[in-house]
């Protein structure tokens, strides 16, 4: 089986605050869970994390996901990778990756091509190179006829060598059995006094096996970011890339201002997104929808032809041609059917709403579970919070919820069912009839002028 050992011992001093870098986030995940979703899409799964700089917040993300094991000390890259030795020896038959936990952008595509290469081959490790305009600050690659001869890290190398532009990235694939033995072979003599993970090229070299590299039509691949404008850097990037994809998919941008895109996000032909939207985690959305301006949409799932203005969905469903907005939120359980129209400052939350279902304006929708063609009023509000426990409302297919009514669950509002506007119902209404509560009107003839005249008195 393959491993992989992603390295995020690193600190971050720069970005002034007391977090593990691989933990900063870029279009709002962590680096190392870009790493970590590079390795799960190329079908490595046996990952462990190398930890250093406050690892315990480490292992919290993590939350027991993944191996951890700790680099106490921060030797080198060589070292960090030997504190992977007793994970590495659990499975020594297949291949082992090793990654940075803060170049975020390193992709499956690279991952399975380089294994492959690698494998074919018959190396004992390949590294993962990228061609670069300005290659300061990196490791060089240096070529020979079949294969490369070794890395040459910036302080060590020679002037022609520092015009080398392909670079490493940080990122191999080892043969395990040979990177173990490697590893155990690794010195501190170099300008830095560290352990190089890089010199485990010539050693294996000089024990007769073969080293190559393989380089990645992504550049992107080497990416990090030192300081706060560096991570602002990496999150256009993803920002710009993700767009782009989207545009060759046939969704269409009149302008990018604002707009985010996680890097799961699906989104259908003929979709239009507009300003301000950002759009997470599992999210899909289908074709010929209008979303935003100033849309949030989280975890959820939009079918097609659905127009959504100025709303805030968190892990809901809403299907086709569905309309909603403007300011309008749907918190987390809801379900939006076909055809339904939802309009400005409505609330649903936890509640079924049925096709073709009209929730007009300032209304709260909790709980509950609403049929098909209903009408709601302005101003309903189902009650579903006694100051202990919450409750469900029904409201069945046809139903007419007059303006201001109050439902006060549990309650049922039957089949084809009308309540009377300003009523607090708090018994079910049978299928067909009509609710009232609320006192009757009350006239009272000539109360202004009285009260004018009284007030002149004074
Ligand atoms: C290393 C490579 C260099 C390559 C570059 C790509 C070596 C000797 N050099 O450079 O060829 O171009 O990466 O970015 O390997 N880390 C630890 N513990 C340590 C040292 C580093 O966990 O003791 C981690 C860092 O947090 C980082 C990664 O290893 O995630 C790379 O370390 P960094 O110091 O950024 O790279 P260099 O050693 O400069
Ligand atoms: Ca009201």
């Amino acid at each position: 089986m393959d491993n992989a050992v992603i390295l995020a011992g690193g600190q971050g001093k720069r970005m002034k605050a007391d977090m593990p870098k691989p933990l900063f986030r870029v279009l709002g995940e962590p680096m190392l869970e870009w790493v970590i979703g590079a390795c799960e899409g190329a079908d490595i799964k046996n990952l462990c994390v190398v930890k250093g700089y406050m690892g315990e917040m480490i292992d919290e993300y993590l939350g027991g996901r993944y191996e951890t094991v700790l680099q106490a000390e921060r030797l080198g890259t060589g070292h960090a990778v030997m504190q992977a030795i007793p994970f590495l020896q659990k499975n020594t038959d297949g291949n082992t990756l090793v990654l940075c936990g803060d170049a975020p952008f390193i992709d499956s595509r690279t991952i399975s091509d380089s294994l492959e290469m690698h494998k074919k081959g018959g190396n004992a490790v390949t590294v993962i190179t990228a061609e670069l305009d300005n290659p300061f600050g990196y490791g060089r690659i240096i070529r020979t006829e079949n294969g490369i001869s070794s890395i040459v890290e910036e302080k060590d190398a020679t002037p022609e060598q520092k015009m080398i532009k392909e670079i490493n990235s940080g990122a191999y694939w080892f043969r395990t059995a040979d990177l173990i033995e490697s590893l155990g072979l690794l010195t501190t003599d170099n300008s830095q006094g560290e352990y190089y993970l890089t010199d485990t090229i010539y050693i294996l070299l000089e024990k007769g096996k073969k080293a190559d590299a393989f380089k990645s039509e992504n550049p992107n691949v080497v990416l990090g970011a030192n300081d706060r404008k560096g991570l602002l850097m990496l999150n256009k990037t993803a920002r710009e890339d993700i767009i782009s994809r989207h545009l060759e998919n046939g969704v269409e941008f009149t302008c990018t201002d604002g707009i985010t895109i996680g890097r799961d996000v699906v989104i259908g032909a003929g979709t239009q997104i507009l300003s301000g939207t950002v759009l997470s985690g599992k999210t899909v959305i289908g074709t010929d929808c209008v979303i935003g301006p100033d849309c949030i949409i989280e975890n959820s799932t939009v079918g097609n032809g659905t127009k959504l203005n100025y709303v805030q969905c968190y892990e809901s469903r809403i299907d086709n041609n569905v309309k909603i907005g403007p300011f309008v939120q749907v918190r987390p359980g809801s379900h939006i059917k076909d055809g339904v129209k939802i309009g400005d400052f409505v609330e649903v939350k936890n509640s079924v709403i049925g096709e073709e279902t009209a929730v007009a304006h300032l209304t709260y929708v909790g709980d509950s579970d609403v049929g098909g063609c209903v009408n709601f009023g302005c101003g309903v509000v189902t009650v579903n919070y006694d100051g202990e426990k919450k409750s469900r409302c029904t409201i069945e297919d046809n139903a007419f919820i007059g303006c201001n009514t109050n439902l006060i669950a549990p309650v049922k509002v039957g089949k084809g069912a009308y309540t009377a506007a300003g009523s607090t119902i708090t018994k079910d209404v049978p299928a067909d009839a009509l609710a009232i509560e609320r006192g009757e009107t009350r006239t009272v003839e000539g109360y202004a002028a009285r009260k004018l005249r009284n007030r002149k008195k004074k």
